[in-house]
């Protein structure tokens, strides 16, 4: 583990940025990945999700939040402009944290309304793209005087039990980012988060709604075509990363809905048949004409099911709010 103190004036805040996740780290653990997602043959192909979020990634998933098809976001600040008063108030926390932070634009409703009611300490982010999490950091430390900020470069799969501890906390998972774990990921994860909470410690968990498969189908494939880009960056991750020589362009951005399943998955869809480089891994990837290459699922909710999973890892639901529209829904639970 590193730590730095980067930045300690007058006129800001502190930040100290922990990490558990160094490029090292993160290399091996992308080369493993692709060795199971991508080079065994006859195996559907896949990736999980946080390798998009280089950079690059992190400023396309930005701009994909103010898209017009992509409701998510704009629905969960409607919410938390309606209810983070509630929310400072229920969970009583001085201390929030926020897991896959991003640029944790929404997340100064919350703190905003922390600081009102006077409980406002620390604000810890907690993401895997360390360059975007470090700026996100400053900004915010520069905008809330005397917060302290104590940055976590960290996967929330693997690295919840380094969450920093003392106060009383509240970890927000916003925008949906719940739903990009499969089911029992998403398991795994309540039980990991829950056992790190102290009884009376809270979650606030951001989940998108089941609806219209053409609504989701919108917000997904939208006409602008970032959402495209955002999925075929992954492959310039992996040019870089791997010295491999994908061509994103002969890839197809596709991200249907799954009524089985009951999400979205984001597909990269080979237009030819090619042979791909991995010099660093020694390997070739063949993918067939149409071959799919998934690189996400965005699971959709119904308000039960929120409910019972965090029941069964012992997170009792206090508070739910959900917007006007009845697309997403905030939850607030407690550790029993
Ligand atoms: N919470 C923000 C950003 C959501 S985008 C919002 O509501 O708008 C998802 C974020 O989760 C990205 O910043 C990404 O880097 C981070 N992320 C994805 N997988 C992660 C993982 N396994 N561990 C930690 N962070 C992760
Ligand atoms: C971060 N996460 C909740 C987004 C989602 O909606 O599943 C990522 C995303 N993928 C495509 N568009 C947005």
């Amino acid at each position: 583990m590193e730590m730095a103190w980067t930045g300690w004036g007058l006129e800001r805040s502190p930040v100290r940025v922990e990490v558990h996740v160094r490029p090292g780290d993160a290399r091996r653990a992308l080369h493993l990945e692709v060795l199971a997602g991508l080079c065994e043959e006859g195996r559907p192909k896949e990736l999980s999700p946080k390798w998009l979020y280089d950079e690059r990634g992190s400023q396309l998933f930005d701009e994909i939040t103010r898209l017009p098809e992509y409701y998510p976001t704009r629905r969960e600040r409607e919410i938390l402009l309606a209810h983070a008063g509630d929310i400072a108030r229920a969970s009583g926390a001085d201390t929030l944290m926020e897991l896959g932070s991003g640029s944790s634009e929404k997340t100064r409703l919350l703190l905003n309304a922390m600081r009102r009611a006077g409980t406002l300490r620390r604000f810890v982010p907690f993401d895997v793209s360390e360059t975007f999490l470090r700026q996100a950091a400053q900004t915010v430390a520069g905008e809330y005087p005397g917060l302290y900020v104590h940055a976590v470069v960290g996967d929330f799969e693997r690295h919840l039990g380094r969450l920093p501890t003392g106060g009383r906390r509240l970890v927000a998972f916003l925008g949906g980012t719940i739903g990009n774990l499969k089911p029992a990921e998403r398991a795994r994860f309540y039980a990991e988060l829950a056992e790190g909470l102290e009884p009376g410690e809270g979650l606030l968990l951001g989940t998108d709604l089941l609806k219209d498969r053409e609504r989701l189908f919108a917000a997904y494939n939208d006409s602008a075509g970032v959402t495209a880009e955002f999925n075929r960056n992954v492959l310039k991750v992996l040019n870089r990363e791997l010295g491999a020589d994908f061509e994103p362009e002969t890839f197809e951005h596709l991200a249907p809905f799954d009524e089985e399943n009951g999400w979205v998955e984001m597909r990269l869809i080979s237009t030819r048949a090619q042979t791909v480089r991995l010099p660093v891994l020694e390997r070739y990837v063949n993918f067939a004409e149409g071959e799919v290459l998934r690189t996400e699922v965005s699971c959709k909710f119904r308000l039960e099911q929120v409910e019972e999973e965090l029941a069964r890892a012992g997170l009792r639901l206090v508070e739910r709010w959900t917007d006007a529209a009845g697309d997403f829904a905030l939850s607030l639970a407690l550790k029993r």
